[in-house]
């Protein structure tokens, strides 16, 4: 594929997506593809502090890194389960697990308060679509919940071509109700497909969390273990400076030829970890533990003394306990995150490296 045609080729908006299917709109515009737009709302002249609401994906097994990434992207915090309230816009396909999000216009402890509200504010819309999340999904009550908010706009329903969408969360702890937010561009995922797979790979819904949760667009993200090229990749998509390493030859040729093939300009080259001295503002990375990827005692250690003096910010995806090692080392644990999948455990450590 040649250069540039990545994003040329994904230039178009209102690709069918998932939730599409349900009703929700996809819409995003061709400069915008690739970065996370995380714009900060003012508050709301009647002093509203949360004007969004997120969903995100509860699978129990990525739950607390959902949560955590919910949270920190929206400028917000848990209010009901599977829910976050905000203060950012967050087009939710650009993230790792979350799922979408509306601008709050009502929500209520039972439908008939969430009715009550909406009745109260006084809602028109011209050829509109409600999109209704039962939580759990198994919850019920979600067409019921769907006529009586129907009931309370004034204007024609339009299921086939709206020009409004509305998103109805029903749970067991609540309703909410809101303008839906256009999830954006996630096709990003399409890295799952890169000509050269690697067995050893982080999970892209997993990386695209660990980055947003350690970084802000522009900054310099460094992979000193960059294997296939995932991190990397997900972080030029996300509108940081990326820059990736590999001690292994043909690690470094496979995440070159990953790159070039979705027409990613990301420098990838060779260099041993335990002697990093590239400078970034964050080090991400997934080191080898052993699995298919050799490693010995002093390797992972050897790296993470190294990371110390060439980023400010360290985070490591790893199925090791680092708890004591970087302790030892002088590292701040901000967050250390489970994550599993079926009997294998992982642990996102977001850490601050010692002044
Ligand atoms: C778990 S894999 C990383 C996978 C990568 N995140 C991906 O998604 O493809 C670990 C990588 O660390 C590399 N590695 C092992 N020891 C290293 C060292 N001392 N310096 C740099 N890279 C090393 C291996 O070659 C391997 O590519």
């Amino acid at each position: 594929m040649r250069q540039g045609a990545w994003r040329s080729r994904f230039s178009y908006s209102n690709r069918p997506g998932r939730m599409r299917r349900c009703g929700a709109s996809n819409g995003v515009s061709a400069t915008n593809s690739f970065v996370l737009k995380t714009v900060k709302l003012q508050t709301s002249a009647a002093g509203r502090m949360r004007p969004f609401f997120y969903i995100y994906d509860r699978n129990e097994d990525t739950l607390a890194v959902a949560e955590a990434e919910a949270c920190v992207l929206a400028d917000g915090e848990v209010v009901g389960h599977g829910v976050v309230e905000g203060k950012a816009r967050i087009a939710c396909a650009e993230t790792g697990f979350m799922r979408a999000g509306a601008e709050l216009l009502a929500r209520g402890r039972t439908l008939e308060k969430l009715v009550g509200c909406i009745r109260e504010r006084g809602l028109s819309a011209d050829r509109y679509r409600i999109v209704a999340e039962p939580i759990p999904r198994t919850v019920g009550g979600d067409h019921r919940a769907i006529r009586a908010v129907a009931a309370c706009i004034e204007g024609p329903a339009d299921l086939r071509n709206p020009t409004e969408e509305f998103l109805l969360v029903v749970s067991s702890g609540g309703f909410w109700f809101g303008r839906l937010i256009p999830k954006g561009c996630d096709r990003w995922r399409e890295f799952d497909r890169r000509p050269r797979p690697f067995c050893n790979a982080a999970p892209l819904r997993l990386v695209r969390a660990a980055i947003g949760l350690s970084t802000q667009p522009g900054d310099r993200v460094h992979d000193p273990c960059c294997g296939s090229g995932t991190i990397p990749f997900l972080a030029w998509t996300m509108g940081r400076r990326a820059y990736g390493t590999d001690r292994s030859w043909p690690a470094v040729a496979m995440a070159r030829e990953n790159l070039a093939h979705f027409g990613c300009p990301v420098t990838i080259g060779h260099a041993d970890a335990r002697a990093t001295d590239y400078q970034s503002d964050c080090i991400i990375t997934n080191p080898p533990y052993d699995l298919y990827c050799p490693t010995n005692e002093s390797t992972v250690p050897g790296m993470l003394a190294s990371f110390r003096s060439a980023a400010p910010r360290v985070t490591v995806i790893t199925a090791m306990d680092l708890a004591p090692l970087v302790t030892e080392l002088g590292y701040t644990v901000e967050r250390a995150i489970p994550v599993r999948r079926h009997d294998f455990e992982r642990t996102l450590y977001i850490m601050r490296s010692p002044e």
